[in-house]
């Protein structure tokens, strides 16, 4: 399959006079895909039961004409005003129990049925008119779920959802719940099922284990709700059907929604990323401030390659600056095609640039596209041109495994959300770290979900911050040939967020047991003997595996058996290199050092180089300019 480039494209904000042109346009910069549709409810239905489908019979033939290929999007993130006024009580309600209103978009609550029900009428319609459409190569279900705070909701219809859930988990026995969450503490036990309220607005925290139940619920919402259209998509079309993911959202399990979608996609913002939500100092936002985190982009393209089962794409690549971040400044030159070019070092089969054109009403007027607002080209056209063109002969997109698998969870960032036990921790940050250490040693990583039982092929496995780890996972990790790095804070918690006992991590034949754990003051990291700090998190050890790496005082930080090493701290970046280097150094792994800003990527038989820098890099007597790619076709060892 060849690497392919495409934009987003909304046909009714444009005179019809116009699509030609765009058409063309696009086929001359070398776009093959053309996403469209996903927020067009209100023209496609204007009222309730009264369809118009020829504008959009229309957009499809004149952009297929051309020979391009249509992703189109059910446009279930905006139901339209009429929808409100027959389901008032469809709007989410936020966490201080103020209700959402219509204005933006996404205003709907996961669990409303009458919603659902509506959601799964306009998805027949569209999939019975373009199933089988022969422009309409793939779909999309909604639009990003979870953006602007929406998977959790506290309304009416999640707290029926809720019980009814909660029922079900626990058989109906009510007192199996009680003694699971521990109720008795502070007289919380319940009678039935149906006095369960959501967990926000009480006097002070909720119950950990009810509110780890809430998000867990929160998460089988949207999985439901995207099943209902990929259900009916399935029944008409043999087209892929994929969803657009986002950068850091974690608040629902995007491996089980995968399950049901052929392909995953995601939206990649890396100058909006930086400033809201990588979690970057200062000194680092402004070395960054026009190329973007030179980490953040490749952890979710290896995060959404594995939600996709190998299959995933770009949907959205930043094109120039946003609206909507804190600060919005242009990429420098060449960055387009870099993040380009890395997402493809990653396995990206496609990249599309959000957006074709920039909007001049309404919310995204300050939104870069690859035209301007008047049509001429925006700076992102020449680089994606150069892209397509550079794509004409580079190699097909390869799945190629990497010798190192670091773990993500999603339950265990709601575990960790439920109780991050210090400001500012976060399992996606400590994730984040351990992928950004990997990347700084030149590493090229897969990432792997928990239930993931097999580990064959790697040489080192990495499960950071595990919170419950069943004994199946234990027993995976453990059996793998691998060396694997576990921890901190893995098997803290059992499956009901209480802590287990015998005491964590509780791994077959690693005699290690937490016996306390501290969160720590930003002002207080404490330093580790062989360079480097434990900062945010510490775990006292003990037992009898051999101590690999103390604090300058002496406290054991990690401790090893066999294979197996347990990491009992939140490091640095040079802590992590340390320890990471030693897993690596013992499975024969090699690792070299890189620059901040330089970043390498194996795919196949290509090793990429990326230059994040604004300035350009000499390594290993290679010269890499600003914002530049290297690509060879044949990895050099290193
Ligand atoms: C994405 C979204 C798009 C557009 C874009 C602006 O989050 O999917 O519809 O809003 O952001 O950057």
């Amino acid at each position: 399959m060849k690497r392919t480039l495409g934009t987003c494209y909304y046909p009714e904000h444009w005179s019809r006079d116009i699509w030609e042109d765009d058409a063309r346009r696009m086929v001359e910069a070398g776009l093959k895909w053309v996403r469209i549709g996903e927020f067009a409810w209100s023209r496609l239905e204007p009222v309730a039961g009264q369809y118009d489908f020829n504008w959009l019979d229309d957009a499809i033939e004149v952009l297929g004409a051309v020979g391009l290929k249509v992703v189109l999007g059910t446009p279930t993130a905006t139901p339209p005003r009429w929808m409100i006024d027959r389901h008032p009580d469809m709007i989410a309600v936020d966490v201080d129990g103020r209700p959402r209103k219509f204005g933006s978009r996404r205003h709907y609550c996961f669990s409303h049925e009458g919603y659902k029900k509506d959601c799964a009428s306009i998805v027949s319609k569209l999939a019975e008119r373009y199933g089988k459409n022969p422009h309409v190569a793939a779909w999309q279900t909604d639009n990003e779920y979870g953006c602007h705070d929406t998977t959790i909701s506290y309304s009416d219809a999640a707290r029926v959802a809720f019980q009814g859930w909660l029922q079900m988990q626990f058989d109906g026995d009510i007192a199996a719940l009680n003694s699971a969450w521990g109720n008795v503490f502070w007289s919380m036990d319940y009678d039935r099922f149906d006095q369960i309220d959501l967990p926000n607005l009480t006097v002070t925290e909720p119950n950990p284990s009810h509110t780890l139940a809430f998000r867990r619920f929160s998460s089988d919402q949207v999985v439901a709700f995207n099943r209902i259209q990929t259900d009916i998509i399935h029944a008409h079309s043999g087209a892929p059907i994929s969803h657009n993911y986002m950068g850091r959202i974690t608040d629902f399990d995007h491996f089980k929604v995968g399950d049901d979608l052929e392909i995953a996609t995601w939206d990649s913002y890396p100058l909006g990323f930086l400033e809201d939500r990588v979690g970057a100092d200062a000194e680092r936002q402004r070395t960054f401030a026009r190329q973007g985190d030179p980490d953040f982009q490749a952890l979710h393209h290896d995060l959404y390659r594995a939600v996709g089962k190998g299959r995933w794409w770009v949907m959205e690549q930043q094109p120039g600056p946003v609206n909507w971040a804190p600060y919005n400044p242009a990429p420098l030159p060449g960055m387009v095609r870099l993040w380009s070019w890395e997402a493809f070092a990653h396995g990206a089969e496609a990249v599309c640039y959000f957006r074709w054109r920039q909007a001049p009403f309404a919310q995204e007027q300050m939104h870069a596209g690859m035209l301007r607002p008047d049509s001429a080209d925006a700076p992102a056209m020449g680089e994606a041109m150069q892209v397509a063109a550079e794509l004409k002969d580079a190699p097909d997109v390869v799945q190629a495994q990497a010798q190192v698998a670091l773990i993500f969870d999603y339950d265990a960032d709601f575990a960790w959300a439920t109780q991050p036990h210090g400001e500012g921790l976060s399992y996606f940050g400590l994730v984040f770290d351990t992928y950004r250490a990997l990347r700084s040693l030149g590493l090229s990583v897969d990432i792997q979900r928990a239930d993931s039982s097999d580990f064959e092929g790697y040489k080192v496995v990495i499960a950071p911050g595990l919170m419950h780890m069943s004994e199946d996972v234990k027993a995976a990790l453990t059996a793998s040939s691998a060396q694997v790095l576990i921890g901190p804070r893995s098997g803290a918690r059992d499956a009901n967020m209480a802590i287990p006992i015998p005491l964590p991590p509780a791994i077959p034949d690693l005699d290690v047991t937490v016996s306390y754990v501290e969160s720590l003051r930003p002002d207080l990291p404490i330093p580790l003997k062989g360079g480097g700090m434990v900062h945010q998190y510490m775990e006292a050890l003990e037992g009898t595996a051999s101590i690999v790496e103390t604090t300058e005082n002496g406290a054991a930080v990690a401790m090893s058996s066999g294979t197996v090493t347990y990491l009992g701290a939140w490091l640095d970046l040079a802590g992590l290199q340390r320890v990471i280097g030693n897993a690596c150094a013992a499975a024969g792994v090699t690792t070299v050092t890189l620059p901040d800003g330089v970043r390498i990527r194996d795919c196949g038989a290509e090793r990429f180089w990326f230059n994040y820098n604004a300035n350009p890099v000499t390594i290993d007597g290679m010269s890499i300019e600003a914002a530049g790619v290297v690509r060879q076709s044949a990895p050099k060892q290193l």
